[in-house]
């Protein structure tokens, strides 16, 4: 499998589309064992923690097991310490799991190498806490950033493709791309964090609490923010949030992390229908 240099369902998908399209055009059955039918887009699973166990100096995820389908959005919640930020990491691949599987797009990607490693990353946009911009760049270096480390692109595709993310994200090019963090507020920095994070046209984005530390009206706004992306764009997000009002707007299903272990998965509608006291004491004042 290490060898395998397409590795993405999205392509099996498409083949398969294609084989169906050609099918109903000329009549020509399609071989069915060339070419199994694969499921459909939506319920294609792009992100799955299979049974993952993981512990630093004490346990700290154990028998995790959740997935995202195509264009869902999943959001994890818990208290803090439970290991929010730890499953972004495995997803991202920078940590692997004691036991168990992580599978992107149906690949387990805890035994790539290095180089394997960074190829899937680059399918993904990480949003980090706190927004974390380079400091001493402008806007438009921390936009362009990753388009630099990962693409080919040249000076005018850089600019352009900058142009197009921070347009996406609402803000006025021309205005803040040569401002650096220190000038902008707190939701415009993260802001300029998302459209870092979605700059190489991700698969999944992948976003560390990204309405912390902001006011009602700016995490509406960064909500709704997010919930574009995923109408606009058909990204499959997983979202680790404290803030459980946006998680209930913009999730599709919401992952409770408890004790080391998912207590809950399911819809926003099935939590707040359990009769459960952990659950209930966790959605506090909904
Ligand atoms: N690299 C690490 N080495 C040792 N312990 C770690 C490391 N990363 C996280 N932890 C520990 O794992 C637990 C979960 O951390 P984290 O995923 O950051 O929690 P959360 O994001 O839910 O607040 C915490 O107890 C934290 O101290
Ligand atoms: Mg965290």
């Amino acid at each position: 499998m290490a060898d395998e240099p397409t590795r993405r369902g999205s392509d099996r998908g498409r083949s398969v589309r294609a084989a169906i399209r050609r099918e109903l055009a000329d009549g020509v059955s399609v071989d069915e064992q060339e070419q199994p039918p694969g499921p459909s887009d939506e319920e294609r699973t792009i992100v799955e923690l299979d049974h993952v166990w993981l512990a630093f100096d004490s346990p700290v995820l154990e028998d995790v097991s959740f997935r995202a389908l195509n264009g869902e959005t999943v959001a994890i919640v818990g208290e803090s310490g439970t290991g929010k930020s730890t499953i972004l990491k495995l997803i991202l691949r920078l940590l692997v799991p004691d036991r168990g599987q992580v599978r992107i797009d149906g690949e387990d990607i805890t035994s790539l190498t290095f180089d394997q490693a960074l190829e899937v990353r680059q399918t993904m946009g990480m949003v980090f806490q706190g927004a974390a911009l380079f400091d001493s760049m402008s806007v438009f270096e921390n936009v362009a950033y990753p388009l630099r480390e990962h693409t080919q692109m040249d000076e005018d595709e850089i600019e352009a493709r900058v142009r197009e993310k921070l347009e996406f994200v609402d803000l006025d090019a021309d205005r803040v791309m040569e401002q650096f963090p220190a000038e902008l507020s707190g939701g415009m920095r993260k802001r300029v964090g998302i459209a870092r994070g979605m700059a190489n046209n991700p698969e999944i984005m992948l976003y560390d609490e990204p309405t912390s530390g902001l006011d009602p009206l700016t995490t509406a706004t960064i909500t709704k923010l997010i919930m574009k992306l995923q109408r606009e764009l058909g990204v499959t997000s997983v979202v680790v949030s404290h803030d459980i009002r946006s998680v209930f707007r913009m999730a599709s299903k919401v992952a409770l992390l408890n004790d080391h272990r998912i207590s809950f998965f399911g819809t926003p509608e099935e939590m707040t229908g359990k009769d459960d006291r952990y659950i209930n004491d966790f959605l506090g004042g909904l």
